[in-house]
């Protein structure tokens, strides 16, 4: 029998233009793609009717189909079957995607993969919005974090060390937990002058970008309203939005 294969693609942030050649190449050959929720509808109608297409994303709260638990079970079946089976994800598979989890579970059930990596959102979102998350005047480091963590794992995100250790914070998911976040940041030292824009819906015709400060931002976040997916970015590189926006949505 012909021997199964998965792919881990990452599907990039939102702009179906931001498909990597070598992902577009697989998708066309697989049998199987098992693809989340951030996923630009226009990569998937593109595609062979022949394709089964399985959704495993969920919506915030609901747990109903499938657990994680379920999605490497799915894999695994059908790569033992002989299927070529994409496993497709937003942004890069291995930035905040469970990719490494998932790859686990299939080198321990001894299936065959490939990670084909994707222009993550917490680079493209900002890009999108004129932000250079690095500036030889204003920035030298970056620091990517997520502003939301399962509260049982052991290593978590220290705010009040980040907050003066890089020049610019990236924070993905993290709009619930945003006015802790920004008070932490605060209270290990960072200016509550300090610039910071939110991105939402980024690369796509929804994006839509708020610009404030550390203290201003939580207020400003409640008055439009902003929900997820977005991006918060914090550091002086945000003053030159303004100058470099260039997308129009
Ligand atoms: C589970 S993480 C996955 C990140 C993904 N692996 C990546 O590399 O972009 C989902 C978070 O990514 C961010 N995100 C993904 N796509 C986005 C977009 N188009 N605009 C703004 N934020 C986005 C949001 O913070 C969202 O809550």
């Amino acid at each position: 029998m012909k021997k199964g294969k998965v792919y881990l693609i990452g599907a990039g942030p939102g702009d179906p233009g931001l498909l990597t050649t070598k992902a577009r190449e697989i998708l066309a050959r697989a049998d199987v793609i098992v693809y989340d929720r951030l996923i630009a509808r226009q990569i998937l109608r593109g595609l062979p009717k022949r394709i089964v297409k399985v959704y495993v994303g969920k919506r915030s709260g609901n747990h109903s189909i499938p657990g994680q638990d379920a999605i490497p079970r799915i894999l695994v079946t059908n790569a033992e079957k002989g299927r070529l089976v994409v496993r497709l994800k937003g942004g890069d598979p291995f930035l905040f995607g469970r990719g490494g989890e998932e790859v686990q579970k299939l080198r321990e059930a001894g299936v065959d993969f490939e990670v084909v990596p994707g222009i993550t959102s917490a680079l493209a979102v900002p890009a999108y919005a004129g932000i250079p998350v690095t500036h030889r005047k204003y920035a030298s480091s970056v620091a990517i974090v997520t502003g939301h963590e399962d509260p049982s794992k052991s290593k978590r995100v220290d705010w009040k060390k980040l907050a003066t250790a890089v020049d610019t914070i990236i924070i993905l998911m993290g709009i619930h937990n945003l006015q802790a976040i920004l008070q932490s940041l605060v209270e290990g030292g960072c200016n509550a002058e300090t610039p910071v824009a939110i991105v939402e819906r980024g690369t796509t015709k929804h994006q839509r970008v708020t610009v404030g400060t550390v203290r201003t931002m939580t207020v400003q976040a409640v008055e439009r309203r902003i929900e997820p997916p977005a991006i918060i970015v914090v550091g002086d590189v945000v003053n030159l939005q303004k100058e470099l926006s260039w997308f129009k949505s």
